[in-house]
């Protein structure tokens, strides 16, 4: 009796000691290091337009900041696990990200954690932003350099256990960060899309833990604050030509002549600004969604 008691606590100590072991495995931050990526100098004119593409200012503009551009934070995002506020990633060195090197911006961007090696929450769309290239994250972080730095404290997120506990991301990540893209044409329209414009952050409904369902890629979702929904753009659902998804993407005009609002209409801000040929590609993709 004795011996299988021990036996018993011995077997449960390993199964314990194994689920931590691989608990603390997976859910630790990625070492890496940026000294091995061949990089050409960085372009901050590139940059900026990486910054466009990929609209950064839609979530980490202060909305005190008439001239939009100080990356001041405070943005509130309700979602089912609590409410997350984009932080301040203007260049002051305080409140922001100004005391960053090239290193801990890119494992923000690539890899959706912090220089002391933790996870950030998905609000930050990294998952997406991981697809970018390393020339493009070197751009970006080269035109971040041209940016203006302002003193205003970040706000905190309000999210409940056990979503609050960043380490457990790590097993989140496991599941949904990867860095191959959904259509296999992998051209530059796949990369305006997927990493830079990550319309699938919003189009694409999620699964009980937020993850994106891949098999309903761009078929509309809920709205991430439980309000409204976010349409399908699915052509099938869409039912727009090529001309007509270009003109929404440049002046927010859909074919009856509403006129955008809610969330995209940040989004058209930015995809306004990008040259025709980007907007022709976005288009090209989505229509191509309706070949499979
Ligand atoms: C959909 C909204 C959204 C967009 C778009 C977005 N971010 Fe964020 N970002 C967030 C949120 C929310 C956080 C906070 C994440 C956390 O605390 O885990 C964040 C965090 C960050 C951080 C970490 C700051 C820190 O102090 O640790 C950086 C850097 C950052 N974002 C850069 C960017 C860049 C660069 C882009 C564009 C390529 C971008 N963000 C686009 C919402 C967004
Ligand atoms: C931050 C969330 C968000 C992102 C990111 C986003 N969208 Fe949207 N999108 C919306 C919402 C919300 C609407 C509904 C707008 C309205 O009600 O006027 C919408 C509407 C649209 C429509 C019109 C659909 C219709 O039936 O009226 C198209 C087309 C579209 N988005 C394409 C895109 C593309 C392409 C991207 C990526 C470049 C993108 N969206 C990124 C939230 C988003």
């Amino acid at each position: 009796m004795r011996l299988k008691a021990i036996l018993t606590f011995g077997a449960i100590g390993l199964l314990v000691g194994a689920a931590l072991i691989l608990y603390i495995n997976i859910t630790a931050s990625k070492s890496f290091s940026v000294d091995g990526l061949v990089l050409n100098e960085a372009d901050p004119i590139n940059g900026s337009y990486v910054y466009l593409a990929a609209g950064c200012n839609s979530c980490h503009i202060s909305e005190e900041d008439p001239k939009k551009g100080y990356l001041a934070g405070g943005q509130k995002f309700e979602t089912n696990f609590g409410t997350f506020v984009a932080p301040n990633i203007s260049n002051s060195n305080l409140y922001g990200i100004g005391n960053w090197d090239f290193k801990d911006f890119y494992g923000a961007v690539k890899l959706g954690q912090n220089p002391e090696g933790n996870h950030y929450f998905p609000a930050f769309p990294f998952t997406s932003y991981s697809r970018m290239t390393d020339q493009d994250i070197a751009d970006l972080w080269g035109f971040w350099q041209t940016l203006p730095s302002v003193d205003l404290p970040s706000g905190k997120h309000e999210v409940s256990f056990p979503f609050n506990i960043r380490r457990n991301l790590g097993i989140w990540k496991t599941l949904y960060l990867q860095d191959s893209f959904m259509d296999e044409k992998n051209d530059r329209a796949t990369y305006l899309v997927e990493a830079l414009g990550h319309c699938a952050e919003c189009h694409t409904p999620r699964d009980a833990i937020g993850g994106l369902k891949s098999s309903q890629w761009m078929h509309g979702a809920k709205n991430p604050s439980g309000k409204g929904t976010v349409p399908s753009i699915h052509p099938k659902d869409l039912g727009w030509s090529r001309e007509e998804i270009v003109e929404y993407l440049s002046s927010g005009f859909t074919p009856n002549f509403d006129v955008v609002g809610g969330a995209m209409a940040s989004v058209i801000e930015n995809t306004s600004k990008l040259e025709l040929s980007d907007r022709i590609l976005i288009s090209d993709y989505l229509l191509r969604l309706g070949d499979k």
